[in-house]
């Protein structure tokens, strides 16, 4: 851990030979010491403090951790919050019915009592953190094996926790950086009463939906509005109707003055994972073995979906949040994998192994790393690769078994727990199937499993078949299986199934496990733990261990060069340019979008590409008011060079004066391998410009009580 800090200090003092780098997702308890120099020699006017401060109100208080699974941030002083559309969609389609339908027509609250509640939706801020790497350390030692090791950090961990003295809704978070190397711990607060304020309608908040979805040129206006709501003294409380807007410690201006090239952008937010140290053999593994063995999966599901969201519209707001979200990382592992080899990424993983193994010639430890992660690559994959097609096919896309082996779990509770865990967990079991019902056609899913199952058989080594599978011929054969398994199954009908967990606990479960699609789940699910899971686990553990040791070996040998700690869902700032790129020879891409384009991309009727007659009407009166660029046009979309991730979206593009420019929802599809290996010229995001969003409140909802609340500011003094 010295050796880390000693070439933290090191970093510093080589800092001014680095170009302006856009790679990284940094923490910002450490932006005074690596990167506040960097950033203002880029232009930015804030110091450190002013983006994290434990002590007074910073930009980092105005970011809360949406839901978990993306960026929000506050923009109000009555704790209204922006998110990307696609971050809110579950909420917005959870709103939504064939009458009433939020997804197609947007909606936007005319006044606080007509926000929306979302009951299990969350906004988490970070209240402080800390470097906690002594604490957690204390007592490990070099000679450890890993299970000592984890059982002392897990001891350092609770006995950390129980020094704090948490308020309810206060909660700390320990997670390891640099592969385990270092620790930090998140205090952080949590406000559960969060609702819908206004969502424009899919035609702009999703416009281009999978065919432009991780492409440039974007027209995506990809947000939505909602508030976040305080029991007395500002402080969280659950959901009550009587809760009031929170009153941030700090909510993000607005600028008015729009982009141009070059101009200083940053990201804040929550980043969910990345693997910028794997070995070259693991990269080589992910391009030839395991997306090629996920895209096709989804590839099938989404097809038979597909189908049926276009011939009958009820369907299609069933299963639009399903299919955006099975099309999305199919669509991105695709990108990945080309630009992995566009970017020569395993070669050039290569090449910096040669020069590591050079510089430790003296030291055979560190060199036998590389060998060894190899070795264990290699004989994981053939688990790895089952394990993936087994998740993909029966957690991700077969509906009916995904759902299977939550029942699952509800079993094993009482088998372990006991009657009251059942009984405990029973209730979140059946607010889930509620809502799963809602949006669940047997029917369809009977023919994803038919597809799949027949997949699965084919392509995975016959060791690892359930037998119930094993016989099965020829597509007829697993379809037939499909419709007797559908149609003697409790779980695919709805009535049956809540009939069955009102019964005793005892009656339910044995009931459960007659059930001809449980009975496949957790045969077939247990199989995979048994003979897969479990080897897999155990070379994981020694591959994660190696990962610690190659990681701290990097830093000590390259001590001239600055590394990021991979990314793990806690808040990072990213920062970069406004940049175009060129994705090809002879293609070059601009770094701003306009309205303009939206009527270019116009297809009338086409559920991708309509655009709304009010907004068509907007662009032919050129009614833009205070929200044109110079150029006279309404701009849509910008890109920068700033380094994310899944987990950004949402998050806010920040001006170098602490003001909102954009909000973060997409990186381009050439870039989508900055995961594993990020590349200056081709990897940036995609924001949605700031004036955009305000002009569709304004100008299109005509919620211009919303805007009133914001503070709309001109940095450039234009
Ligand atoms: N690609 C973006 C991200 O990973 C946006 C996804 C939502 N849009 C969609 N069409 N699926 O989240
Ligand atoms: N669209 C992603 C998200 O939802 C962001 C990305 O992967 O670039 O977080």
């Amino acid at each position: 851990m010295k050796i880390i800090r000693i070439s933290i200090t090191i970093v510093l003092i080589s800092m001014a030979n680095l170009l302006f780098a856009g790679d990284g997702m940094w923490l910002p308890l450490l932006l005074k010491a690596l990167n506040e120099g960097e950033m203002q020699s880029m232009g930015m006017k804030l110091t450190a403090e002013d983006i994290y401060s434990v002590n007074q109100g910073s930009l980092k208080d105005a970011i809360a951790h949406f839901g978990g699974f993306c960026t929000s941030e506050v923009i109000s002083d009555q704790g209204l919050l922006l998110t990307n559309h696609h971050c809110g969609y579950g909420q917005i389609q959870s709103h939504s019915t064939l009458e009433n339908n939020l997804l197609k027509d947007g909606f936007w609250a005319q006044s606080q009592d007509e926000e929306l509640a979302n009951p299990g939706l969350f906004a988490r801020f970070i209240v402080r953190m800390d470097d906690v790497t002594d604490k957690i350390l204390a007592g490990v030692t070099k000679d450890m094996d890993e299970k000592e090791r984890q059982s002392v950090v897990d001891k350092n961990i609770e006995e950390y926790k129980g020094t704090l003295r948490l308020k309810e809704f206060h909660d700390v978070i320990i997670r390891p950086f640099y592969h385990g190397n270092q620790y930090f711990s998140f205090q952080t607060v949590t406000f559960n009463d969060v609702r819908l304020v206004g969502t424009p309608p899919e035609s702009i908040g999703k416009f281009g939906a999978d065919t432009d979805n991780w492409e440039w040129p974007r027209h995506t206006g990809d947000f939505s509005l909602f508030r976040i709501y305080a029991g007395p003294n500002n402080e969280p409380a659950e959901y009550a109707e009587e809760n009031v807007p929170y009153k941030p410690k700090h909510f993000l201006p607005i600028s008015l003055d729009g982009v141009e090239e070059g101009d200083f952008t940053m990201i804040f937010g929550f980043p969910g994972r990345t693997n910028q140290y794997l070995p070259a053999s693991a990269v080589e593994q992910i391009v030839e073995t395991l997306n090629p063995a996920k895209i096709e999966i989804r590839e099938k599901a989404l097809a038979i979906l597909d189908e049926k969201m276009r011939a009958d519209e009820e369907v299609r707001i069933q299963y639009a949040s399903k299919f955006a979200r099975i099309a999305n990382y199919w669509k991105k592992w695709i990108g990945e994998s080309q630009g992995l080899v566009k970017t020569k990424a395993i070669d050039k993983k290569k090449r910096f192994e040669e020069e590591f193994k050079m510089k430790n010639r003296s030291n055979p430890s560190n060199v036998s790393l590389l060998p060894q992660m190899d070795q264990l690559y290699k004989a994981n994959e053939s688990y790895a690769f089952t394990r993936d097609y087994f998740s993909e096919v029966a957690s991700r896309n077969i509906e009916l078994l995904s759902v299977s082996s939550i029942l699952g779990r509800l079993v094993n509770r009482y088998e372990n727990n006991g009657e009251d865990a059942y009984n405990g967990y029973l209730g979140r079991v059946k607010g889930y199937l509620k809502g799963f019902y809602k949006d669940y056609r047997p029917d369809i899913d009977q023919e994803v499993f038919a597809a799949l199952t027949e997949m699965y058989v084919k392509n995975v080594n016959p060791m690892y078949v359930p037998d119930e599978l094993k016989n099965i011929k020829g597509t007829k054969g697993f379809q037939m299986l499909a419709s007797n398994l559908y149609g003697n199954s409790f779980i695919s009908n709805e009535d049956k199934m809540m009939e069955l967990l009102d019964l005793e606990p005892t009656a339910a479960i044995e009931k459960l496990k007659m059930d001809p699609a449980y009975m496949l789940s957790s045969a077939w699910s247990s199989m995979i733990d048994e003979k897969v899971n479990k080897p897999y686990n155990e070379n994981k553990a020694q591959l994660d261990e190696l990962q610690r040791k190659y990681m701290q070996a990097i830093i000590e040998t390259f001590p001239e060069k600055r590394f990021y700690p991979d990314a793990n869902s806690t808040m990072r700032v990213s920062y970069g340019q406004v940049n175009g790129y060129k994705p090809k020879d002879g293609v070059c891409y601009t770094p701003v979008t306009y309205l303009d384009g939206v009527i270019e991309k116009y297809v009338p009727g086409d559920y991708e590409f309509d655009v709304h007659p009010k907004l068509i009407e907007l662009h032919e009166s050129k009614d833009y008011g205070q929200y044109a660029d110079t150029n006279g046009q309404v701009p849509v979309c910008f890109l920068g060079s700033n380094h994310t991730t899944g987990g950004n979206s949402g998050s806010p593009a920040i001006d170098a004066h602490g003001n909102l420019i954009g909000l973060n929802f997409d990186r381009v599809w050439e870039g989508t391998m900055s995961d594993i290996n990020y590349d200056k010229s081709i990897c940036r995001n995609i924001m949605v410009d700031a004036r955009f969003v305000l002009f569709i409140i304004d100008k299109f909802a005509g919620a211009s009580h919303l805007i009133e609340e914001m503070e709309l500011v001109h940095p450039k003094g234009e």
